[in-house]
């Protein structure tokens, strides 16, 4: 086996920012992917891929910037067997001296006779002159026979014996439709693995999409016969229905390592750091019942488990929240607490701040402490993930009334003051069903911008009355979603904020889209 010295170790290849940032609703802008890769790789996880060159320009700069930039992990770029799509990804990639390019071409009969219309032979072809195009960037090369699952045996083990041979380090078998189960995949790798010339030479890997729910169990099926990287994405975002998850597929192999006999190179008290900037990055938070990461997947509630618990932790625990980096402490800062317990707080969550933004994260918290008695480590995360919440306009929310009520012919309604940096004051009333959606009409007013609301959620961050509020909208404007997030110790202001910035971001892309036109025509 190439590669793997060590014959237990399983790679961990991660895809939230390509498989994961192609769903819909989990895009990111590139700043966002850079933060997030700066994560995965304090993670620790091997392989970072960043992004499909080729797809567009912005995906080309985020690979680049993130191969300059992230050091620790291999950084990835995904391209199709084409000429133009790895030179892309090479180019993108070129900064970085710790690369990987992934090609991949479609294997299965049905993707054979109605997507690439090509026969058996012209696709060995070209998935050979693809890898070996990919070997004058890069040494390491993966290659994937997109939906691998429904392929017939042995095509597939032709193809793959042609990727190795070719020079391709890792080959991939994904189930890109969700479809296999685990006994099924178990002996297609035992399979594989015995009957791929030149198997010896490569790393098996899995690629499995969740759309049955099994994509974690067949990972760890794929495993247990011999595969030794598994593809993955934080809180199991990707496709349909998505990925599987990196957390569950670590932790499992972690609390049941005399089970798999296989260990990984993750950070583990990363993952849970790493889940909340994903949630915070797209909006989405894991659901509440996830495992590992969920909030509820280290409360015990009922009576009977917490005296168990009490009595002994290991009654109803498998792996300890610390395990993941869940540190559940108290509060310990207040107004009176310095800058040096503040950074030292940050570190102790597992929370990173680049250091050009530790003072306006600080100010933002000594104003919290101000209007709060009590801050705990959620706000403190809070505060971290949204690096302050410095707006960088141009609309500045500046002042807001809102009045709610339910007499008989009351009107909720909102005031809003906007500021634009280019001067402008503006205030609106405006009326609505409620004062968020008063204060909303105002906001559209006075901007102009239509938006219209797909999904808006209000979450508090730590219990007590004065609890701070996160909102979160999803919008659509034209063809394209928004999300935006505000938090406040007033529930109505956040959501205010929240869309305060997601109308910034349109203003900030069109007035970026109309320069690049200018400069186009000049
Ligand atoms: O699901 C899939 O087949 C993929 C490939 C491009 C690896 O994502
Ligand atoms: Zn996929």
């Amino acid at each position: 086996m190439a590669e793997a010295e060590d014959k237990n170790r399983v790679y961990i290849f991660d895809t939230t920012l390509r498989d994961g940032e192609q769903a819909p609703g989990f895009s990111m802008s590139n700043a966002q992917k850079l933060r997030m890769a700066h994560k995965l790789s304090d993670l620790g996880v091997d392989i970072i891929e960043a992004g499909f060159a080729r797809a567009s320009q912005g995906d080309f700069d985020s690979i680049s910037a993130i191969a300059k930039e992230v050091k620790g992990s291999t950084i990835c770029s995904l391209s199709r067997c084409n000429e133009g799509d790895i030179e892309a990804s090479g180019k993108a990639l070129a900064p970085s001296d710790n690369k990987r390019i992934h090609v991949f071409i479609a294997t299965s009969p049905i993707h054979r006779e109605f997507k690439l219309k090509m026969s058996k032979e012209e696709i060995v072809d070209r998935a050979v002159a693809g890898i070996k195009q990919a070997l004058t960037y890069t040494d390491n090369v993966e290659f994937s026979a997109e939906d691998a699952i429904r392929t017939e045996r042995d095509y597939l083990a032709q193809v793959l014996g042609a990727a190795i041979e070719a020079g391709a380090r890792t080959v991939n078998i994904p189930d890109t439709v969700g479809y296999t189960t685990p006994d099924e995949i178990k002996d297609l790798f035992t399979w594989l693995l015995a009957n791929v010339k030149g198997a010896d030479k490569a790393i098996f890997s899995a690629h499995c999409h969740n759309d049955l729910g099994l994509a974690v169990a067949n990972s760890l099926a794929a495993v247990q016969a011999g595969g030794r990287q598994i593809e993955c994405t934080i809180n199991g975002i990707g496709e349909r229905a998505g990925n599987a998850s990196l957390e569950e597929v670590v932790m499992a192999m972690r609390v049941r390592g005399s089970e798999y006999g296989v260990h990984t190179n993750i950070n583990t008290p990363m993952i849970y750091p790493a889940s909340r900037l994903l949630a915070n990055i797209t909006g989405q938070s894991a659901a509440r019942n996830k495992a590992i990461v969920g909030e509820n997947a280290f409360a015990h509630e009922s009576g009977i488990h917490q005296h168990g618990m009490l009595a002994n932790r290991e009654t109803y625990e498998i792996m300890k929240p610390e395990d993941i980096g869940l540190v559940k402490s108290n509060l310990v800062l207040g107004k009176h607490s310095g800058r040096h317990a503040f950074v030292d707080k940050i570190k102790t969550l597992g929370l990173t701040l680049a250091d050009d933004k530790v003072d306006t994260v600080f100010v933002a918290f000594k104003a919290l402490a101000d209007k709060k008695k009590e801050i705990y480590d959620s706000d403190i995360e809070a505060l971290v993930l949204g690096e302050g919440k410095v707006n960088i306009g141009p609309w500045t929310l500046t002042a807001m009334k809102a009045y709610s009520g339910q007499e008989k012919d009351f009107n909720p309604s909102a005031e809003i003051t906007l500021t634009h940096e280019d001067g402008r004051t503006v205030t609106q009333t405006s009326k609505g069903e409620g004062p968020v959606n008063a204060g909303f009409e105002a906001v559209k007013e006075i901007t102009g911008i239509d938006v219209t609301l797909e999904n808006f959620k209000i979450t508090a961050v730590t219990r007590g009355d004065d609890a701070q509020g996160t909102s979160t909208i999803h919008v659509r404007y034209k063809d394209d979603l928004y999300h935006g997030q505000g938090i406040s110790t007033d529930v109505v202001v956040s959501a205010i904020e929240a869309l305060v910035e997601v109308v910034n971001r349109i203003e900030r892309k069109s007035a970026a889209n109309h320069d690049a036109r200018i400069h186009a025509q000049l």
